[in-house]
């Protein structure tokens, strides 16, 4: 049935990842509003606490008591990031410069994904680590760190917040230099708890250490990349008409709205004061007959993590749709270029895997069957979506990993189409 009403989003995950790293490295109480329930961010708060920072959680406000990057603790048992490449990552920068060892580990996937890219670019600022041949569990032997000018190779921003957070402790400027811009949270976050960041060249950030951030409020805005799931299931179930409230419009994270919007999807954008640095607006999706585009370059980085869901708007558009330029997916929480491909096949879609994308032939339905989500929380929720326009059940294997970034997406589907889903 058509899916009607307002649609409860959790928090922006990588903002909230931010909000509790810079809030244990601040001086005083950091009060976060509006943090996702999901199990991404409860692994950094895992983290966090392992190292010994007092962390009050009262439903979606949470305090976190930092006491500077000298209050961090050496942890006594391994840090369990979890599902959560952010938090691995970007707890590297951090430990890089704490005068302790520790260790980070995480659950199968995460030990499949590579930090040889996070490794490198902190070993040149003066930090030691162990991996198992370039992926986790990673020990890492922090200590005194020299600033340094640190080119990355891939468009990351876990990579880029992570020398940023490694700089915040080093003496002297640090500047990070990207390929491509990849998602700012970070960079504009900073000055919320006093750190300047220089922006030297487009693609450049730089800070300068040893900094003391101070504790501030952080109010967390609806998740874009949440939000996509319901932008496509309004676009393509007959009827629907739904609203999500304050979601962040980052223009790092716009690029599904931007894609939706070429293949003719009826989205109203009305826009808000900001939150913080933050851009935010009401959207509202009713839906609308779509056509097949094509997505690559700068617009496929700006929506590099709504590809899964963007493939099953592809599926029900009318013509070809080719996804290019997301080599990055092969190695997220399962390989997403193949999960989505076997998925899709599956329902009986016509797609073709291209070594950095997808193409995938619209048009012609999708059939019920079984797929499996590789526990991956956006294929997951991709296949869910799917689900509503099948023909038939689809059944998904795994699909418990949505719970990493949106514990009720389920419970809130079935009270958006009247308890039939
Ligand atoms: C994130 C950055 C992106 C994104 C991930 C969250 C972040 O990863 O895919 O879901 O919060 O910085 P990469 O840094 O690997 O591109």
């Amino acid at each position: 049935g058509p899916l009607r009403g307002d649609v409860p989003l959790p928090g922006d995950k990588s903002i909230g990842h931010r909000a509790l790293i810079l809030g244990a490295l601040a001086d005083g109480a950091t009060v976060i509003r509006g943090l996702s329930s999901g199990e991404d961010n409860a692994s950094t708060i895992t983290v966090l606490r392992g190292l010994g920072v007092a962390v009050e959680r009262e439903g979606d406000l949470v305090r976190v008591h930092g006491r500077g990057a000298e209050g961090l603790r050496a942890p006594t048992a391994p840090l369990d990031c979890g599902n959560s490449g952010s938090t691995m990552r970007m707890m590297c920068g951090v430990l890089a410069g704490r005068p302790f060892t520790s260790r980070l580990d995480g659950d199968a996937s995460l030990r499949r994904r590579p930090m040889q890219r996070v490794v490198d670019p902190l070993q040149k600022l003066g930090a030691r680590f162990e991996t198992e041949d370039g992926k986790p569990p990673i020990t890492v032997h922090g200590g005194s760190l020299r600033a340094g000018r640190i080119e990355i190779p891939v468009a990351s921003a876990q990579l880029k917040t992570a020398v940023l957070l490694a700089g915040l402790q080093a003496k002297g400027t640090t500047t990070v230099v990207e390929p491509a811009l990849s998602r700012d949270h970070t960079e504009r976050m900073l000055p919320s708890f006093g750190v300047a960041v220089a922006r030297p060249e487009p693609l450049a950030a730089s800070v300068t250490g040893p900094a003391r951030l101070r504790a501030c409020e952080i109010d967390v805005p609806g998740d874009p990349s949440a939000a996509a799931f319901w932008l496509v299931a309004g676009s393509i179930v007959a009827g629907s008409r739904l609203r999500l409230r304050r979601v962040s419009l980052n223009p790092t994270r716009t690029g599904a709205i931007d894609v939706l919007r070429a293949m003719g999807a009826r989205l109203e954008i009305a826009s808000l004061d900001p939150i913080g640095e933050e851009p935010v607006a009401d959207l509202t999706v009713e839906p609308a007959p779509l056509r097949a585009t094509t997505v690559a370059g700068e617009t496929m980085l700006r929506a590099i993590d709504e590809l899964p869901v963007l493939a099953i708007a592809a599926a029900a558009a009318t013509g070809v749709t080719t996804f290019a330029d997301a080599a990055e997916l092969r190695v997220k929480e399962s390989d997403r270029l193949a999960t989505m491909a076997a998925g899709l096949a599956t329902l009986g879609v016509r797609v073709e895997e291209l070594p950095d994308g997808l193409v995938v032939h619209g048009g012609s339905g999708l059939e019920g069957g079984e797929v499996d989500a590789c526990g991956d929380h956006r294929i997951a929720m991709a296949f869910v979506v799917a689900s509503l326009v099948a023909r038939g059940p689809v059944r998904i294997r795994g699909v418990e990993a949505i719970a990493v970034s949106d514990p009720r997406f389920l419970e809130t589907l079935e009270r958006l189409c009247g308890g039939s889903a």
